[in-house]
């Protein structure tokens, strides 16, 4: 979704500003701009389209200037245009200034300012913001703050979300940068400051960052930076040191980010488990749940909460959990559950799921849980994420950048700590040390299960071709490969564009079977042997009417290829692995489909990599 890019400093700034644009490309933008300042004036370029045409604009426009902003944007208010992309200026051209977000009440405020003759170029809720603030500078007397203080006061005014970053004509060498429900963070340079929607902008630049909190606004100089609320009060400054380096955001000479976060599972699922078993090997441990053992026995409910491939994570943990460890889980999609009033027993433990850490619906469900007084956990992948911040206790997941809109490591991270946390909250109820122990041990072993179906890729992309003209597909397992199944859907349908619904593969029977023919294969998720025969006949019910058929079935099982068209094998494993295991076969299904398809894999249409509105 949209992405933000600031800097103040010694430096030229348009390189800089062009560098951050590319890579928060991979959030998902329509429309890209810059504007710098110098000589008390600014210099804005604005393109429709991929920041490629921003930067060969730049290059014959005169972008000088040690200071400037740049963004992304995905549309929300106005359609896809030059006049609506950011930086957007004020109408006496006081003010440029980047927005993220959306502001619920601009049309009152936008008549408040027709009222006093501004008039405005764009159909967008953030130029609003430009002529606010400007409105609230020339009436300001606070000459040593008066930027500053004509943005809070503006602020003040605004309902909705934004992540903020503006100049100010008459204040050269300066930015003010403000944040409510929208990332936003500051990277700290020698000499020089940056500030960010997504750290990947700059983390070339700099390893410091203070992440700004909800309500926080903040003044940056070359030399300095000071952060207060909006309305003035001080604010304790947190600085965290960046634990990644930019070349884990490269593509490392793979096609696409996809594809190299396919391959980089297991070193994604180590990372995952790194550290995190008890000295004993019988079970998993956990530094940041903040909860002590009597408390975590106390739990007689799990509800989970998020979004899209995280939402499915969820489906899995609740399979793992209640098999495992015997406590009930229910799984809500964030959205629903932040304005359903759901009724929750006393005794429930809230757990979001979330990659990013800032998908807002998520987000905002946290929030409602922690407002009716429920102990929340998170687990995240981005680290001083909102999530991670604003929950209780929570798992990293240590998965390392995640560029491919399409989740994929992340997913498989997410559901190894689902697996950790099934193992953990059953040795402390009744799951016995030798279930343990080789539950601790088929973990052990799973990155190099991962790496022999990894191997597979070069028949996955056979199988790939040859479906890939299809107009329609339907996914389909039972118990913990339903979740799996709608992965696979989900991956297949958002970077090939090709209609595929997930389904338990019994309930087939009552509607989408009206689908099935010739021209609408079947992928089934059937690994799992207590219901093989199960799976069988569901897989001789749609062959009957002329689909074709792509199994995933675990090697030697009578699952072969006389009842399927492509068989997929994948190792044995535990049963609480499967999911895990199962779904490197969709992933790479989807890839291929997508590649022969000639998708735009890493920037599929209309999709954004973290979901900031709701
Ligand atoms: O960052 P999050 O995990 O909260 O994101 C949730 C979804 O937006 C995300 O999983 C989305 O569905 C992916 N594009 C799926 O591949």
């Amino acid at each position: 979704m949209c992405g933000i890019i600031g800097y103040v400093g010694n430096k030229s700034a348009v390189q800089i500003l062009l560098d951050g644009l590319i890579r928060l490309e991979y959030r998902g933008y329509d429309s890209a701009g810059i504007a710098t300042l110098a000589d008390s004036q600014f210099h804005v370029l604005r393109r429709v389209g991929r920041v490629e045409s921003l930067i060969n604009a730049a290059g014959e426009a005169d972008m000088a200037g040690h200071v400037g902003i740049g963004h992304t944007r995905w549309a929300t208010h106005g359609v896809v245009s030059e006049k609506n992309a950011h930086p957007h200026q004020s109408f006496h051209g006081l003010f440029s200034i980047t927005h993220n977000g959306v502001v619920e009440n601009y049309e009152s405020i936008k008549e408040f300012l027709l009222a006093r003759g501004f008039t405005f170029e764009s159909e967008t809720d953030s130029e609003i913001l430009a002529n606010l603030i400007e409105y609230h500078f020339n009436k300001e007397t606070d000459s040593e703050n008066r930027f500053l203080k004509s943005v809070q006061k503006a602020l003040f005014h605004v309902r909705g979300t934004y992540g903020l970053a503006i100049l100010c004509r008459d204040c050269a060498d300066e930015m003010v940068v403000a944040r409510k429900s929208s990332p936003l963070l500051i990277g700290v340079g020698e000499g020089e400051m940056f500030v960010a929607s997504d750290v990947s902008a700059i983390a070339r630049y700099t390893h410091d960052i203070v992440y700004l909190n909800d309500g926080e606004i903040a003044r940056l100089t070359p030399a300095d930076f000071s952060i207060t609320t909006l309305r003035n009060e001080s604010v304790d400054v947190v600085k965290c040191e960046l634990d990644w380096q930019i070349e884990d955001a490269d593509r490392s000479g793979y096609e696409h980010y996809m594809l190299k976060e396919i391959f980089e599972q297991p070193r994604a699922l180590e990372n995952a488990m790194r550290g995190r078993f008890s000295d004993d090997l019988s079970t998993a441990r956990f530094g940041g749940l903040r909860m002590t053992i009597r408390e975590l026995r106390q739990v007689d409910r799990i509800l989970f909460c998020a979004c899209g491939t995280a939402w499915i994570a969820c489906l899995v943990a609740e399979y793992l959990i209640e098999k495992y460890a015997r406590i009930p889980v229910e799984v809500e999609y964030a959205s629903e559950f932040r304005y359903k009033n759901s009724p929750l027993d006393k005794n429930t433990l809230v757990f979001v799921i979330s990659q990013s850490g800032e998908t807002l619906d998520t987000m905002a469900a946290l929030q409602e849980a922690k407002r009716k007084g429920f102990r929340t956990l998170a687990i995240t992948n981005v680290v001083g994420s909102t999530i991670a911040r604003e929950s209780d206790g929570g798992i990293y997941q240590h998965s390392g950048p995640e560029i491919g809109v399409a989740s994929t490591k992340a997913f498989t991270a997410q559901i190894c700590v689902a697996a950790m946390l099934a193992l953990y909250l059953g040795r402390i109820r009744d799951m016995s040390f030798e279930e343990g122990v080789l539950f601790v041990q088929a973990l052990h072993d799973l990155p190099n299960v991962v790496e022999r179906v990894l191997a597979q890729k070069d028949s996955i992309e056979k199988i790939a071709e040859k479906y890939a003209h299809h107009n329609d597909m339907l996914f389909l397992g039972r118990q913990e490969m339903f979740p799996i199944a709608l992965e696979g859907a989900l991956k297949l349908k958002e970077i090939s564009y090709m209609h595929s619904e997930g389904y338990p593969a019994a309930e087939m029977k009552h509607g989408p079977i009206a689908l099935v023919s010739e021209k609408c294969p079947c992928f089934f998720l059937a690994p799992q042997r207590s219901i093989l025969q199960k799976n069988i006949a569901n897989i001789q019910e749609v062959r009957s009417r002329r689909a074709k058929v792509i199994a995933v079935a675990t090697v030697g099982s009578e699952l072969g290829e006389k009842f399927v068209d492509d068989l997929i094998p994948i190792p044995e494993v535990h049963p609480a692995l499967q999911p895990i295991v199962a779904t490197i076969p969709v992933q790479l299904f989807a890839y291929y489909v997508a590649k022969f398809r000639g998708c735009d894999i890493d920037k599929p249409r209309n999709l954004a990599k973290s979901v900031t509105v709701e």
